[in-house]
C-alpha cells in the first residue's frame, strides 16, 4: 500500500509542477508566436497532458481518480492561463472582416428582363380590344379537325386541310392552323350577344423565310349580335389599328374570300415605315396587309346551332407577328424566334 501511496503522490506531485511550469511559461511569452509554443508543448497532441493521461491506467483503481481529478485541474488552469494571456497579447484587436465591402465602389447593374416583343405585341392588342369591349378567351393549341375546319365551312378539298400545310397528329388531331377554332368552340358554348378576342399560336408548314415562320401568332375577334354589320367591323379594326399603329394610322378594306366569313375582306394598314409613301418593306404600295376579316357566314351559324336569321356577326384574324414587326421596326421574322439578345435588348 505504501507503495501505492507513493506513486500517486509522486504523480500528483509531478502535475503540481507541470502546472507550475506551464504557468511560468504562459507568463513569460511575449508573443501570440511564443505563447502558441507553450500551448502546444502541454496541451499539443503529443504534449505533456497527453503523456500524463496516458500513464493513469497504470495506476490502481484508487489512485485513478485522485490523479485524473488533478490532472484535469491542471489542464483547466493552463487553458484558462493560455486564454487570459491571449487576450493580453491582442487586447481589443479586432477580428479581421471576413470581406471587405467597399461601398464607394459602383455596382453591379441587375439585368432586368422584359417582355418578348410577340408578348408585348399581344398584350397591347388584348388591352385595346378590352376596352371596345371584347373579352378575352382562349382555346387549345392541338385542335380536332372538326373545329379546325369542318365547322368553319372549310370543305375537305380546301388546300388549307393538306397535310402538306398543316400538321397533323392524328386523323382528325392537328396543330391548329389558325385561331378561328376559338370562334365556334365560344359560339357552341354561349348564346349571343357576344364578343371575343383569343390570342394564342398557330402553325403551319411553312418554311422560315423573311415572312414565314412555321410557328406564329394570330389573334381572333369575333361578335355576334342582332345587328351587327360590316360598318362595325371597320370601324373596330380603325379603331385598333390606330390604337396600336399610332393616330395617323390607316385602314382599308379589299375584297377577299375565307369559307367562314361572307363577305370577306383582307385588312391592309398604311405602312408604318413610309407613312403610305410607298417604301422598300411594303414593296412602294403604302400599305401592308395584315388582317382577314369578314361578316360570320351563315353556315358557321348553323354549324353551332345559331339562327343565322337572327344573328349577324363579324371575325377577323390578324397575325401578331406581323403587327410587332411593323410597330418595332423588324423586317425579318425569323429574328422573333431567334432569341439574340442583341435584337431584343434594344426593343
Ligand atoms: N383564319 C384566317 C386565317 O388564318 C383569318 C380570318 C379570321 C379571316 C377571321 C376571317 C375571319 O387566315
Amino acid at each position: 500500500m505504501r507503495g501505492r501511496f507513493h506513486i500517486r503522490n509522486a504523480m500528483i506531485e509531478e502535475i503540481k509542477q507541470i502546472r507550475e511550469q506551464a504557468l511560468q511559461a504562459i507568463e513569460r511569452a511575449a508573443t501570440a508566436d511564443e505563447l502558441e509554443q507553450v500551448r502546444i508543448r502541454y496541451l499539443g497532441r503529443k504534449g505533456v497532458f497527453k503523456d500524463l493521461m496516458g500513464r493513469i491506467p497504470q495506476l490502481s483503481a484508487e489512485e485513478k481518480p485522485l490523479v485524473g481529478k488533478e490532472s484535469n485541474l491542471a489542464r483547466k488552469a493552463v487553458e484558462q492561463g493560455l486564454k487570459e494571456k491571449q487576450a493580453q497579447l491582442a487586447p481589443g484587436k479586432p477580428e479581421a472582416p471576413k470581406e471587405i465591402f467597399d461601398i464607394t465602389l459602383p455596382g453591379n447593374r441587375p439585368r432586368f428582363g422584359r417582355l418578348h416583343p410577340i408578348t408585348r405585341a399581344a398584350y397591347e392588342l388584348i388591352d385595346i380590344f378590352a376596352r371596345l369591349g371584347f373579352e378575352v378567351v382562349y382555346g387549345p393549341e392541338m385542335e380536332l379537325e372538326h373545329y379546325n375546319f369542318e365547322a368553319l365551312n372549310i370543305p375537305p378539298e380546301h388546300p388549307s386541310r393538306d397535310a402538306f400545310d398543316t400538321f397533323f397528329i392524328k386523323d382528325d388531331i392537328l396543330l391548329r392552323s389558325h385561331t378561328s377554332p376559338v370562334q365556334i368552340r365560344t359560339m357552341a358554348e354561349r348564346r349571343p350577344p357576344l364578343r371575343i378576342v383569343a390570342p394564342g399560336k398557330v402553325f403551319r408548314r411553312d418554311t422560315p423565310d423573311a415572312s414565314h415562320y412555321p410557328v406564329f401568332h394570330q389573334i381572333e375577334g369575333l361578335a355576334v349580335g342582332d345587328n351587327i354589320t360590316l360598318a362595325d367591323l371597320k370601324a373596330v379594326l380603325d379603331i385598333a389599328m390606330k390604337a396600336f399603329f399610332g393616330p395617323d394610322t390607316r385602314t382599308r378594306m379589299r375584297p377577299s374570300f375565307f369559307p367562314f366569313t361572307e363577305p370577306s375582306a383582307e385588312v391592309d394598314i398604311s405602312c408604318t415605315f413610309c407613312h403610305g409613301e410607298g417604301c422598300s418593306t411594303c414593296g412602294g404600295k403604302g400599305w401592308t396587309e395584315l388582317l382577314g376579316a369578314g361578316m360570320v357566314d351563315p353556315n358557321v351559324f348553323k354549324a353551332v346551332g345559331y339562327d343565322p336569321e337572327k344573328y349577324t356577326g363579324f371575325a377577323f384574324g390578324l397575325g401578331i407577328d406581323r403587327a410587332a414587326m411593323y410597330r418595332f421596326g423588324i423586317t425579318d421574322i425569323r429574328l422573333l424566334f431567334d432569341n439574340d439578345l442583341r435584337l431584343l435588348n434594344q426593343l
